[in-house]
């Protein structure tokens, strides 16, 4: 992170300490339309136009071990995906879809592992871990069939380190410039000499953004969270930077006093040297487009991401990644900062609940979601999302302004 970025940081730290109010020239932030939650028409707006084309976790390379390693992504479950590591090394990704009758390739009751090559369990078509089709029994029957064009369908790959992200859009921009400011930042952390610690998964019985929007308010962390991060935290000096894409920044100053019970215990942890001062002074956390939420600091580096099974459904994956500590036990701080955060999540989890009926009423249907300035983070990712659609694809009463473009930084 830039000098001159780490110097308007803390100012607007002070700033928002001190402020009594919104910032001049804020705008009121419209309603959310209910409908962007609960009508099946949004939904297939999204898995039309935002999963499709956005960066999406992938894996780890712990989950590649070796060369000729494969591991089948089913993070959306209508989009099944098989991340794979050839015989050189190299990663790819693709369709798990055969391409004789369509049927998954790698069998979702054997989701990883080390194979030659990947063998349909329907008829018996096998492919190398490039993708290419390289045995079709008895060929002889087939009319032409030109091998050569028959491979699996590729995945956009690109990593982050050890980190595999993937993109269904073959003509995606990069994963950098879809990042944008937040790339140089996320570099910072040493990616690639780390390991995945540890997972969780969750379902929730709401529609996906609200698990997202849980994460980039802090509004509720003096309600729901006074035992956890509300005590360590002081969340009116957050500072949000916003993005273009939905994309977003906040950094919260850590306390001076340990309160014993830290997310972070520092000094039981292994240290990423290359994190930035500011990062070990503050807990930044950062929204990568559309559905993931990262608190990025100098020990641990955990990913919080939702998938969408339906409107009202979604699926919530927890992954810590951390320094690699070589040979032997972890190091014991992990203990507790999972401990720590399995508590804090618990408490979110709990709060979610709260919308699994309510917005199911009648009621719900014509009413529309309140934000203010200190969650102008969750109006910015709805207006990426309408850009992801395209707004004129979006029918009128399920559109949100676009008001914040003004507001989006540089750095
Ligand atoms: S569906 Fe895969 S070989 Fe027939
Ligand atoms: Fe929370």
């Amino acid at each position: 992170m830039e000098q001159k970025t780490v110097d308007r940081l803390y100012q607007q730290v002070e700033y928002e300490n001190n402020r009594t109010e919104p910032p001049e020239g804020f705008p009121t932030l419209p309603d959310l339309p209910a409908g962007r939650y609960n009508s099946e028409r949004f939904f297939e707006l999204e898995n039309e136009h935002v999963w499709p084309n956005a960066w999406l976790y992938g894996c780890h390379m712990d989950d590649l071990p070796e060369s000729r390693s494969y591991f089948l992504w089913d993070r959306i479950e209508t989009t099944p995906v098989i991340i794979t590591r050839d015989k050189d090394d190299k990663i790819h990704a693709f369709h798990n879809v055969c391409r004789h009758h369509g049927a998954a390739v790698v069998d979702p009751d054997q989701p990883k592992g080390t194979a030659p090559r990947l063998v349909c369990g329907y008829h018996g078509w096998s492919y190398g871990l490039d993708g290419e089709l390289i045995g079709v029994p008895d060929k002889r029957d087939f009319v032409d069939l030109d091998l050569s064009c028959r491979g699996l369908l590729p995945l956009k790959v690109e990593q982050l380190g050890k980190v595999i992200f993937i993109n269904q859009n073959l003509e995606a921009p990069t994963l950098s410039e879809s990042m944008g400011p937040m790339y140089g930042d996320m570099e910072d952390y040493d990616w690639g000499n780390t390991r995945l610690v540890e997972s969780r998964q969750f379902h929730l019985g709401c529609n996906w953004k609200l698990g997202v929007e849980n994460f980039l308010e802090a509004y509720h962390l003096p309600v729901i969270h006074k035992a956890t991060v509300d005590a360590s935290f002081n969340y009116k000096g957050a500072t949000n930077s916003l993005y273009p894409g939905g994309q977003s920044r906040m950094a919260m100053p850590t306390p001076e006093k340990d309160p014993g019970d830290l997310a972070y215990p520092r000094g039981a942890m292994l240290d990423i040297p290359t994190a930035s001062d500011f990062a070990r002074k503050n807990i930044v956390t950062y929204t990568l487009f559309p559905n993931t939420f990262a608190p990025l600091t100098s020990t641990a580096l955990v990913f919080l991401m939702l998938w969408p099974i339906d409107k009202d459904n979604s699926r919530f994956d927890v992954m810590w990644f951390g320094p690699d500590w070589g040979e032997g036990e972890r190091p014991e701080g992990w203990d507790m900062a999972i401990d720590h955060l399995d508590r804090t999540l618990a408490e979110d989890l709990a709060a979610l609940k709260l919308y699994s009926s309510s917005r199911k009423s009648p009621a719900f249907k014509d009413l529309g979601v309140v934000l203010n300035y200190q969650e102008r983070k969750i109006y910015n990712l709805h207006e990426g999302i309408d850009r992801a659609i395209g707004v004129e694809n979006i029918p009128e009463e399920l559109r949100v302004e676009q008001v914040l473009e003004a507001f989006h930084e540089e750095d």
